[in-house]
């Protein structure tokens, strides 16, 4: 381990990965924490390219790009799309050693784990969880979306941008 202020000392980056389709507050809240805990965050933007989302990813990227630019850690933070790859080989390439996720309650826990173990079997990474703002345990990216193509308001769940951008969307698609 290096010692403060030594040259052998090492960036902590860390990967926060998800399909962010789209970015919701719960999301940003997650990548501002990790980002004020470690030196330098990758937004991981993870997509399956046979599968259409609500929005494109270059649409997502910069839903998250600009919710961020608004925030004091947005200079050590950056947004990244990666296709069809394992998430361990995304963070080797991108030299991190830590994946950031966030924790809604015991239901993410449940899914989370495996993956967690599976990430740690397969690369030795490990995986932080970040205990959810509990205003925000009930957003999901799903959920939201489901809200806002019944004319529910959204507002205060995702940033205004993206709200806007879901009643277009959604009404578009019917
Ligand atoms: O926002 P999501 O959909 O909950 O994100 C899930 C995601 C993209 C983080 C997860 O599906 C993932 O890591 N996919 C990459 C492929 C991979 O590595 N799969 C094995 C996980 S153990």
């Amino acid at each position: 381990m290096g010692s403060v202020g030594s040259v052998t000392d090492t960036v902590r980056r860390a990967v926060c990965p998800g399909s962010y389709d789209p970015v919701t507050q719960g999301h940003l809240d997650v990548i501002v924490r990790a980002a004020a805990i470690h030196d330098e965050v990758v937004v991981a933007v993870l997509h399956n390219p046979a599968k259409a989302g609500t929005f494109t990813v270059p649409e997502r990227i910069a839903f998250i790009e600009r919710a961020v630019a608004a925030r004091d850690v947005a200079g050590s933070v950056r947004v990244e799309a990666f296709a069809g790859r394992l998430l361990v080989d995304v963070c080797r390439d991108l030299d991190a050693s830590v994946i950031v996720k966030g924790l809604r309650g015991s239901t993410d826990f449940e899914y989370e784990l495996p993956m967690a173990l599976m990430n740690r079997h397969l690369t030795g990474i490990e995986t932080v969880f970040v205990p959810g703002d509990p205003a925000l345990a009930h957003v999901s990216s799903s959920l939201v979306k489901e809200v806002a193509r019944f004319g529910g308001d959204v507002s205060g769940l995702v940033p205004d941008e993206v709200r806007d951008a879901l009643v277009e969307r959604l009404r578009a698609d019917g």
